[in-house]
Parts: C-alpha cells; sequence; structure tokens
C-alpha cells in the first residue's frame, strides 16, 4: 500500500501540470452548458408536487469555465426549484479551484434550501478548508444526519450520508425510525448503497459517482465505471429494488480528462408527483 502511496504522491504533480494545460484548450470541445435529464417520481407522501434540482460530481478543475457554470445556474433557477441537492465530488484532483467556482453557485442557493453530501474526491481535500469554502457558497451538508422540511404538500425526510465507503459510515437508525408517512429521501454519492438498505426503507435516493460512465462506446457501453454494479444504476433514470429507488446523476464535470462520449454532463430536474394511494 505505501508504495502505491509513494507513486500516487509522485504522480500527482505531473498530473496537475497536465491539467493546467488541459484547462487552456478544453473549452474548443467542452459543451457550453449541462444537457437536463427530467425525472418524474410519482409518491402518495405528498398532496402537492415538489421540484428538486438535482446536480453532482462537478469535479472542478482548470477546465471548469465560469460561463459553463452562470448556464448551468440560469438553467437551474428558471426550473423554480423548490429544494438543491449536491451529491458531492466538488473538486478533482486541485482543490483550489473550488474557490474560484463554487461562489458562482451562491445566487442558485440563495433560491431554495440547498443541502449536500461529500463523494469520494471531496475527502482527498482538508475538509478543515473545503466546507467552510462550500458552506459559503450556501449550502448545508448533511453527514449521517438529516432534517424534516416542511412544504406545502407534506413533510420531507431528507438524510444524507458522506461517500460511505470512504469513510466506513452508515445512516443513523433514528432516520430510520422517524414516521413513515414522510416522503423520505436520501443523498448518497454512490448509489450502491442502495444495495444495504432495507426493503421499503426510503422512497427516493439520489446519487452520483458514475458519471454515467463518462466514455461511452455503441453497443459495448461504458469504458470504465467505478463500481463493479455500476451497470445496475444506467439506462433507466430510476432503478429500483426491494422498494427503494435511486436515480442517478450523470454528472456535471469530468473525471481525469475533460472528454465525455455518448453522456454528456447533465443537471436533473426530479418531479415529485402526487398520486392517489391506489395509483401507485
Ligand atoms: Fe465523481
Amino acid at each position: 500500500m505505501s508504495r502505491i502511496f509513494r507513486l500516487f504522491q509522485f504522480c500527482l504533480p505531473q498530473y496537475r501540470r497536465m491539467e493546467a494545460c488541459f484547462g487552456g484548450i478544453a473549452r474548443w470541445w467542452l459543451p457550453k452548458q449541462p444537457t437536463l435529464q427530467s425525472v418524474v417520481v410519482p409518491t402518495t407522501r405528498l398532496t402537492a408536487p415538489l421540484t428538486l434540482v438535482h446536480l453532482s460530481d462537478l469535479h472542478c478543475a482548470s477546465w471548469t469555465r465560469a460561463d459553463y457554470i452562470e448556464a448551468t445556474v440560469a438553467a437551474a433557477l428558471a426550473l423554480e426549484p423548490d429544494l438543491i441537492l449536491w451529491t458531492g465530488d466538488f473538486f478533482h484532483s486541485d482543490p483550489r479551484h473550488m474557490a474560484r467556482i463554487m461562489p458562482l453557485f451562491a445566487p442558485l442557493h440563495r433560491a431554495a434550501p440547498t443541502f449536500a453530501v461529500l463523494g469520494n474526491h471531496d475527502f482527498d481535500a482538508d475538509l478543515s478548508d473545503a466546507l467552510p469554502l462550500l458552506e459559503a457558497s450556501g449550502m448545508v451538508f448533511l453527514r449521517q444526519d438529516y432534517r424534516v422540511l416542511s412544504f406545502a404538500g407534506g413533510n420531507l425526510l431528507l438524510g444524507g450520508i458522506d461517500d460511505y465507503q470512504i469513510q466506513a459510515c452508515d445512516m443513523p437508525t433514528a432516520y430510520f425510525e422517524q414516521p413513515r408517512e414522510m416522503f423520505r429521501l436520501l443523498l448518497s454519492h454512490q448509489p450502491d448503497y442502495l444495495f444495504r438498505l432495507a426493503p421499503d426503507s426510503v422512497d427516493l435516493m439520489l446519487s452520483g459517482h458514475l458519471h454515467g460512465g463518462q466514455i461511452v462506446f455503441p453497443v459495448v457501453g461504458p469504458l470504465y465505471l467505478p463500481s463493479p454494479r455500476g451497470r445496475t444504476f444506467l439506462g433507466e433514470p430510476i432503478t429500483e429494488r426491494e422498494g427503494n429507488r435511486v436515480h442517478t446523476n450523470l454528472g456535471l464535470g469530468y473525471t481525469l480528462m475533460p472528454v465525455r462520449l455518448n453522456c454528456p454532463p447533465t443537471m436533473s430536474v426530479v418531479r415529485l408527483a402526487p398520486v392517489p394511494a391506489e395509483r401507485r
């Protein structure tokens, strides 16, 4: 393990030099704004609809441009969200890029309550520096914690967990003991947390981490997924298992290199749509 760590220490400065190079030229091929993926989740636990904007895997890097973020913010504001939810991986290899980019999200975060969880990459930063910077843009982090949020259509139980593999953590039992009448929404960077949930324990989980594969070949599919169960979460906007549902966002940014194939950067809008009990 120490050899791997020494190799990582050796490679990181070289990679940062290469990343700085990409920052100058990637503007010629990167999209000017993310694609919008619309997801409708029927529910009997609310009596009025709620609109959630779900963002994930921004991976701030040298190639993350201000005009891309401003277009993202404008598109998200046009959706008039009731809640804005982030599912981690705010930076890529150099946390200093967050100081340049995250303040640009403040107008969006002022428009609606904004909650977030941390992804695996975020733990590469010194959290005593990174968390205040992220929170200053107007987001509240849920770290093995939850809130009850009240809306006209009913209460929503919003929970959030750090990357559960990096931190070897779990949601507290108290979250799952709250009254089942509330719509239970859970934020987890890794969609694989679905496999740790007891049957019928959440109405919806929001996740990221996979970037949809980022490089996706026709017929063959993704070149690489950072999870052996990753393909479970691709294809359909919602994956359901034992009564628990997860939507896995395709990511706003890029990992390793600013390249995507057949998998554009994406922002999700999730509409919780009330339905009568017999129609669910
Ligand atoms: Fe990521």
